[in-house]
């Protein structure tokens, strides 16, 4: 099993990575933290927990809300995608103000949040032990605050992170400028200090979340009672009205998709693809290139630069120096979606 941090910032496709990371047998999932990004952190936070509540979360998963801001830029949202909340359109999730979801995070003895930093730093180092233990693959679907601010700050811990993996970037191609693609964008100076940072690192470009597109054929089948073995019964009250939500979720997806990209065949599931790449490698290929962002460019701030031809001559060290980052090619998509349809 891989044992994943997942940090998010829900999100309709953060909704479903949340959903894969929870049921996938792959992944033991061992906490959420939650960053700006889609919508204001105290919306992504909230969200976050309901959808491990939705999705069946496991009982020790908590809630840790991290970065309300980028480290230099002003915050920006996204509501034309996601809607104000970050989860626009979806029904059937707990209440935002229920006591259940404010359950799902986790307190200090004084009875105040455990912000994600310290929450991601205790978990890591519990399960790491000093190396006795498991490492952590880090997943980030969302802007890389909250993962820049460990990296900086709990250096010591780099040997217990197995992998970063990130959805987010593109090879010569944006969504959110010309060449920027939103999670970079977002913060451009936290990507750059993750990719510096000495670790493996998996980066999934929108040039291969783009190929994960919910089709009208797929929703449909979300819908019909026949693709899943397993019944809904086993799964929590919250959950009973999974297939709808999946679908309302879809459909506002497809719909700003739609608006804003001119997207006619449906949304693409980005932050899903993370997921599945770490508990499913073999579904992806992947080439391993330096890759830096942009941080002062006119026109071209947070585009993630990939040097393909290895220009610069960068060595076999994942940090400063090296080709630092395995860039996702392609995926499996036929594979990808009966994983996901059967989650
Ligand atoms: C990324 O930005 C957000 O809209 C999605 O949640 C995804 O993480 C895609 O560019
Ligand atoms: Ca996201």
């Amino acid at each position: 099993k891989k044992y994943v941090w997942l940090d998010v910032d829900p999100g309709h496709d953060d909704a479903t990575a949340i959903m894969l990371a929870v049921n996938s047998p792959e992944i033991h999932l061992l906490g959420v933290s939650t960053t700006h990004g889609n919508a204001s952190s105290d919306h992504t936070a909230i969200n976050a927990a309901r959808c491990l509540l939705a999705f069946g979360g496991p009982s020790h998963v908590r809630v840790y809300p991290g970065s309300n801001e980028p480290l230099l830029l002003p915050a920006r949202h996204d509501p034309e995608i996601h809607g104000i909340d970050g989860l626009g359109g979806v029904e059937g999730l707990p209440e935002a103000n229920s006591s259940a979801v404010a359950a799902l995070f986790a307190q200090n003895e004084d009875g105040t949040q455990v912000r994600a930093l310290e929450g991601m730093s205790k978990i890591i180092k519990e399960t790491w032990k000093n190396g006795s233990g498991h490492q952590v693959t880090v997943i980030s679907t969302g802007p890389m605050t909250n993962i820049a601010n460990f990296v900086s700050v709990y250096s010591d811990l780099l040997p217990a992170v197995e992998e970063f993996v990130f959805m987010g970037g593109g090879v010569g191609m944006g969504n959110r400028s010309s060449v920027a693609e939103f999670n970079i964008l977002c913060d451009p100076h936290a990507t750059q200090i993750v990719l510096n940072a000495p670790v493996k690192k998996t980066m999934m470009p929108i040039n291969v979340t783009h190929t994960a597109i919910v089709t009208r054929k797929i929703h449909s089948l979300i819908l019909s009672p026949e693709i899943s073995s397993i019944p809904l019964e086993g799964l929590p009250a919250a959950a009973s009205n999974l297939r709808h939500t999946l679908s309302t979720l879809i459909t506002f997806f497809a719909d700003s998709y739609k608006s804003t990209f001119g997207f006619n065949d449906g949304p693409p599931l980005h932050d899903a693809l993370t997921i599945a790449y770490v508990a499913r490698p073999e579904l992806f290929k992947t080439t391993r290139y330096r890759v830096d962002v942009e941080l002062t460019g006119e026109h071209t701030i947070g585009e993630t630069v990939v040097d393909m031809w290895n220009y610069r001559k960068c060595d076999g060290t994942w940090g400063r120096t090296g080709k630092n980052c395995l860039v996702a090619e392609s995926m499996n998509v036929e594979a990808f979606f009966e994983m996901f349809l059967e989650t």
